[in-house]
């Protein structure tokens, strides 16, 4: 599978505390503003480098991207790229209620929100944050604004939110909208998934399907999500189920963090590499180009549930800070 899609992780802060994604009370040394990528070097590596190498689907990711102070400009200007196929965002929801126009007006058209319920309990339980009505509200605006697809995501975990997966199923009957569920995966807080463990993504379409029924699965695009449609519904269910099938051989992407590391695939920390200080030593874009060129074409699969295999077995860094 050729690489045409780069997620770029902004910034590592957050302003939630999802319990899957951060270990429980951790507190993080985060990266200071001179040490994140600046706008004008994402600017250039997208234009000298990924661009030239095919990859021209962006997404931008966090901690949460909305945090980054500047990013409606940043994202009008990349969306002006001559090139640039795609951009599109991964955010918690909390600031779109304020931005999503503004995020529009600047070109921005696709957008993933996480919400794990439909319930502000549950929800403050898994967030950390009482913020549902806020989240809620968000995500209508990003409705209401006209972002096209938009995509709800769920992780789904055992004995919190798995009751209501059939409920967040339903938002898609009346609305165009395109909920996925996500497997729990031990990154980011592997104390919990050793604690909780996972629920398979077939366990959940068997609810949803004795429920409302469920159409044949298609696969659209070149993402992990496995898509099905409620009969009549005029949105669809996508299913990310990383711990109960391999997906990799549909891998699409890369991942740049928030401090310039390049890494070949969520789950490989071993294979990154700095593209942050090569370019602040004036390395040249032919040089940058050939060494993400190699990264591309060594891309390794590694089946998650291999891991230990393929890479360094342990992961330094949270989900946050890579991005999701
Ligand atoms: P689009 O297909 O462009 O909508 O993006 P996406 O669905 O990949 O984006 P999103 O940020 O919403 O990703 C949802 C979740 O899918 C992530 O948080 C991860 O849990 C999972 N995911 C995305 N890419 C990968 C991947 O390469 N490997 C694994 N194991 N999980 C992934
Ligand atoms: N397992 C699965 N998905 C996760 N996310 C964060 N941590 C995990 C995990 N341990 C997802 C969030 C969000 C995206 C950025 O990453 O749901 O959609
Ligand atoms: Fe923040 Fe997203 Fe992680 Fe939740 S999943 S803590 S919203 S980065």
């Amino acid at each position: 599978m050729d690489v045409n899609y780069l997620r770029i992780s902004l910034v590592d802060r957050c302003n939630f505390r999802c319990t899957y994604c951060m270990p429980t009370g951790a507190e993080f040394d985060y990266l200071h503003r001179a040490e994140l990528l600046s706008y004008e070097e994402l600017l250039r590596l997208v234009e000298e480098v990924f661009l030239p190498l095919g990859i021209d689907r962006f997404r931008l990711t966090g901690g949460e991207p909305l945090l980054r102070r500047g990013i409606v400009g940043f994202v009008r200007a990349l969306c002006a790229l001559p090139g640039v196929a795609d951009v599109s965002m991964t955010t918690n929801g909390y600031l779109l209620e304020e931005l999503a126009g503004d995020l529009y007006a600047a070109g921005l058209r696709r957008i993933n929100i996480s919400l794990d319920s439909l319930d502000a309990a549950v929800f403050r339980q898994i967030t950390g944050r009482d913020h549902w009505h806020k989240v809620w509200r968000g995500i209508q605006t990003a409705y209401q604004t006209g972002f096209d697809p938009l995509k709800l995501n769920v992780v789904v975990l055992p004995g919190v939110n798995d009751r209501e997966v059939p409920d967040l199923a339903a938002l898609t009957v009346e609305r165009n909208w395109h909920v996925r569920f996500i497997e729990f995966m031990p990154v980011g807080n592997t104390d919990y998934f050793d604690a909780a463990g996972w629920v398979a993504s077939e366990t959940l379409r068997q609810r949803i399907r004795e429920r409302f029924g469920l159409g044949a699965g298609t696969c659209f695009g070149n993402g992990p999500a496995d898509v099905f449609q409620i009969p009549g519904a005029r949105g669809t269910v996508g299913f990310i189920s990383q711990m109960s099938e391999c997906f990799c051989e549909r891998c699409n992407r890369v991942r740049l963090s928030a401090d310039g590391w390049l890494r070949p695939c969520l789950l490989n920390e071993a294979d990154q590499v700095d593209l942050k200080h090569p370019l602040r030593a004036g390395v040249s874009p032919q040089q940058l180009r050939a060494t993400v060129a190699e990264l591309l074409a060594c891309k390794p699969e590694i089946n998650f549930k291999e891991r230990d295999r393929g890479t360094t077995g342990g992961y330094a860094r949270t989900m946050s800070q890579i991005g999701g």
